[in-house]
């Protein structure tokens, strides 16, 4: 691991207006720079820098944040990458931490793996290239799927070779331990002793299987004729450096493509993705004949946002696919389907037609998952009417997984369009399911208690979540613009009057803005919604109590300096950023501007406090509402809560009416 203090030192020293200025020409512009966008083409700037705070933001994509996230966006280095890389800029030595011993021993074990499996592909393309019977045999082969030369090299394509132990042979030559081939799975003992052993993947091609940044993982190795007694394919087995369900194949050649195209092919084989980089198509990954899993799916959305799907023309194999792609939905992302006509895939098709016209296929055949969903299941379904419902059902339950509310009424009102069904019918079965979905997870948490609504909030995705994330955003702004800054507060205490009464006292309290925020929020058991601004939440208040006289953002967003803190960082640049935005499209001249608010602060705070409590309120009176159509007890809670609204409300008018 790199050592804090190395990523302090590079934190220190690093500019990000010199960083990005090795990638994109910038030009002053007040107190920034400003310059064309590094991800997308565009003729007039909306890429800006700000040389005071260290960070950027790019207005055309929304991406934003320090210079370590800008070298992960742009050059999809990991975390430690861009710290060496910009240590290697600067001049900064890194340091590693000392590890403990059980932590070096698995280090140095995995490194001697990546090593053996390093040697592997080496002496599998040598044998390939270079072997009589490799180019006989092995070289023949590829050339006869029309695979080039420069392909080959690519993919680094070897050859298992004919002899019974020719790997083993040579890797112990070199002084690798056979426990490690073994592990590997590159070759097995004969017989269970452990006296001799044999290869694992000999007469076979091999197809190296490259992590993201281009180690070797493991092999697969296909026969060469298509007997039907051994598998077509095997595959090195699971080891401490080899997670089937963690891999893409092709990720490596495909990651800066999938990003400049925003769009993933996910093939099924190793022979699609090879075949259709041969033909101009990079950005394609596979996902090796397995259902995605959520940890494939995730390493596709750090690169793009739209996944489509090539399907083989093979029916059965299509109408098991379907109810995979759910996954893919759930994660919000977009899904978009190319079908191939029977007996035809990636592979085969792309070998039988000029680039140009894969690239039109891919273009012109690619159709919305949902709409080619209802296709498939309709013509399943033919006019057996119980199937028919039976295929709403389905294509419901698809689109009941797609998160974002807007979207789910899009698809709804297309697929009642497709299935010549009234939307009204769709809609309610859509509620049903939904209404299911908050049931079965209601149960699974504890009763809330009554004024945390917000977690009774996230539970619904609820299409009112974007107002809560403004609302929620405009507080985590105050907290940072002013987290720091004293203010006078007005509070009321309840006090026993002259007479025994009860009344209300005013009182006036002067404490910083960031104690009064938490405060409010501690009496209200008031949390985030978007755990994001949560854990944010939780680092400024941890910043502001241990920070000494001279607070600053710029203190601040150095703090946030561990890989988990990136999406933090960019948040807070995003805030931070968002009036200078104004100032990018020279709205300020125009006076759009409203005037500031630091003359007011209390008043601000207290605005943004109350505007979110109410807001909240209001989604816990409608859901009481809702419930209370069941069970009369809710009935008085909900009077109850429209009280503390009204309160609520006249302390926000007094507020606003200031
Ligand atoms: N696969 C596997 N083991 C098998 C069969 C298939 O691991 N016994 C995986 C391989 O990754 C393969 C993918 O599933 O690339 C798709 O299988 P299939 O469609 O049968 O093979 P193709 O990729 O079309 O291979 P080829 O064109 O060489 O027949
Ligand atoms: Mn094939």
């Amino acid at each position: 691991m790199i050592a804090q203090s190395t990523i302090d030192k590079v934190y220190e020293i690093a500019r990000v207006e010199e960083v990005i200025g090795d990638y994109v020409q910038l030009k002053k512009s007040g107190a920034n720079y400003k310059g064309l966008s590094p991800f997308n083409s565009e003729k007039t700037p909306s890429f800006m820098v700000s040389p005071v705070k260290q960070i950027w933001k790019d207005f055309s994509s929304g991406k934003g944040g320090n210079v370590i996230a800008f070298l992960m966006e742009l050059e999809h280095f990991t975390y430690p990458e861009a710290i060496k890389h910009l240590a290697r800029k600067y001049g900064i030595e890194v340091e590693e931490t000392v590890q403990d011993e059980e932590q070096k021993k698995l280090q140095d074990h995995k490194e001697s793996l990546y090593l053996v499996n390093q040697f592997a592909a080496h002496h599998f393309e040598d044998l390939l290239n270079r072997s009589e019977t490799g180019r006989a045999i092995g070289l023949s082969y590829f050339e006869e799927r029309g695979f080039t030369s420069a392909i080959i090299k690519k993919f680094g394509l070897g050859f298992g070779g004919t002899s019974f132990d020719g790997l083993v042979k040579a890797a112990q030559e070199k002084g690798h331990q056979i426990n490690y081939l073994t592990e590997l799975g590159l070759c097995i003992e004969k017989d269970g002793s452990s006296v001799s052993y044999f290869d694992r993947f000999r007469d076979r091609v091999i197809f190296p299987i490259h992590s993201n940044s281009g180690r070797v993982l493991g092999f697969g190795g296909r026969i060469l004729d298509n007997q039907k007694k051994v598998a077509k394919y095997i595959n090195s087995p699971e080891s401490p450096i080899y997670h089937k369900s963690k891999v893409l194949y092709g990720i490596y050649y495909a990651k800066s493509a999938m990003a400049k195209a925003n769009n993933c092919y996910l093939v099924e084989g190793y022979t699609d993705v090879i075949q259709l980089h041969q033909n101009g198509i990079e950005n394609v990954v596979s996902s090796s004949g397995t259902a995605l899993s959520e940890s494939q799916i995730r390493m596709i959305q750090r690169l793009c946002q739209t996944i489509t799907v090539l399907f083989d023309g093979d029916d059965a194999g299509v109408r098991a696919s379907l109810r995979n792609i759910d996954l893919i939905l759930k994660e919000g992302m977009n899904v978009r389907v190319v079908p191939f006509a029977q007996g035809e895939d990636p592979d085969s098709f792309a070998r039988t037609h000029s680039p140009a016209e894969v690239k039109d296929y891919l273009k012109e055949q690619s159709v919305d998952f949902i709409s080619f969903k209802t296709q498939v299941l309709l013509k399943e379904a033919g006019t057996d009417s119980s199937k028919v419902a039976a295929a709403i059902r389905d294509l419901v339950s698809s689109i009941a997984c797609i998160p974002d509310p807007i979207s789910q009424e899009l698809y709804i009102r297309q697929t009642a369009k497709d299935l010549e069904v009234s939307e009204g019918v769709l809609f309610a079965s859509l509620a049903d399911l939904t209404a299911k979905q908050v049931r079965d997870s209601k149960k699974a948490t504890k009763r809330a208690t009554p004024l945390s609504v917000v977690s009774r909030m996230s539970e619904q995705k609820k299409p009112e979540v974007n107002r809560l994330e403004v609302l929620e955003s405009a507080l985590i702004k105050t907290l940072l613009l002013y987290g720091n800054q004293k203010a006078f507060f007005e509070d009321e205490v309840l006090k026993e009057g002259d007479e025994g009464e009860i009344v209300t006292e005013k009182v006036i309290h002067e404490m910083k803005v960031y104690e009064k925020i938490f405060l409010e929020l501690q009496q209200d058991e008031l949390a985030f919604s978007n755990v994001s601004f949560q854990a944010l939440f939780k680092r400024v208040m941890e910043f502001y109590v241990t920070a000494d006289e001279e607070v600053s953002m710029e203190k601040f967003i150095r703090s946030l300096s561990s890989e988990n803190d990136r999406v933090l960082v960019d948040i807070v640049s995003n805030i931070l950023l968002e009036d200078e935005q104004y100032f990018l499209h020279d709205w300020q001249r125009k006076n759009i501007f409203a005037k500031s608010k630091e003359d007011s602060i209390d008043r601000l705070v207290t605005e943004t406090i109350l505007s979110l409590r109410s807001y909240l309120l209001d989604m816990q009176i409608k859901n009481l509402q809702e419930a209370s159509k069941q069970d009369t007890h809710a009935i008085e809670e909900v009077m109850d809560y429209l009280q503390l609204g009204q309160l609520l409300n006249k302390k926000l008018n007094r507020v606003l009416s200031l």
